[in-house]
């Protein structure tokens, strides 16, 4: 009984150091978004036939031009178990819908990005497509048929970004101000989400080494609002929702100005 007791204590010690290991600084990290079972949701699309979602913008999470590199139209709304309150912006699943749900479906696996949020309560795990992405689940040529279904069974699947060449770049947002710092992570690969973001100032051109947290703004932006101006350079640290955490430094120079998006020689491999 005692050995077995021991034994327990030593199980239940490795296990806390093994959950410890996994976590990056904070909180313990959630299972890494491999490439998981296929699920059964509903979809749904909206906007325009062929395009990305309403006038190519991406809604809640704030992504834009979701026509262009490296979304190219393939974009989704999410119900609150995809989107998760803005954790899920930027997540890549595979989608996909056989005979059984429509004759027009090839049951060929297509992927997406999650760039927006719908709430109707239609099932478990729903997806409002961009046109695009519905009609890309369609057998070659049928993608206008398939769409007349308005909404079908499909399964859906957690799979890594695959942004190759692309490093992330960190967009801040108009009307950012040195006492107001609206920024958002674009093209993120693997995982494509952002659960932290926090910034590091310089004082006389080095590195302050204090990391100030940031706090989800919505959708994918983060902000830093500050009594004491935040005068470049800055640095950025993102951590996605598998734990990898990486750092940006001085990705902001100097003179660094609302609207303009910084690219940083970072990305998540
Ligand atoms: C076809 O799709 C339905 C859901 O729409 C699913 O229940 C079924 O398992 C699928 N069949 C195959 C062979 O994948």
């Amino acid at each position: 009984m005692a050995g077995v007791t021991a034994n327990a204590v030593a199980l239940v010690a490795l296990l806390c150091m093994l959950v410890r290991s996994t976590s990056s600084y904070g909180t313990p990290a959630p299972a890494p978004p491999s490439t998981s079972v296929w699920r059964a949701a509903k979809a749904t699309w909206y906007g325009r036939p062929s395009g990305a979602g309403p006038d190519n913008n991406g809604g809640a999470c704030n992504y834009k031009n979701n026509h262009l590199a490296p979304f190219f139209s393939m974009t989704s709304c999410g119900n609150q178990l995809i989107f998760k309150d803005g954790a899920g912006c930027g997540a890549c699943y595979q989608i996909r819908c056989n005979k059984t749900s429509h004759p027009e479906c090839s049951n060929q696996a297509k992927t997406i990005v999650i760039t927006d949020v719908n709430y109707g309560p239609v099932a478990k795990y729903y997806f409002d497509l961009s046109g695009t992405a519905f009609g890309s689940m369609a057998l070659p040529g049928r993608s206008a048929q398939l769409r007349r279904a308005g909404m079908i069974h499909m399964q859906f699947r957690r799979v890594p970004c695959n942004w190759p060449g692309m490093k992330i770049t960190f967009y801040i947002l108009k009307g950012a101000n040195p006492y107001y710092l609206p920024v958002m992570a674009e093209n993120v690969n693997r995982d494509g989400t952002v659960v932290k973001m926090s910034i590091m100032r310089s004082k006389d051109g080095r590195p302050t080494n204090i990391w100030e947290p940031m706090y989800r703004s919505f959708g994918a932006v983060w902000r830093r609002d500050s009594g004491n101006p935040m005068k470049g350079p800055l640095s950025l640290r993102i951590t996605s929702d598998s734990g990898k955490t990486l750092v940006a430094n001085n990705v902001f120079p100097a003179g660094w100005k609302g609207g303009v998006g910084y690219t940083s020689k970072v990305q998540f491999y």
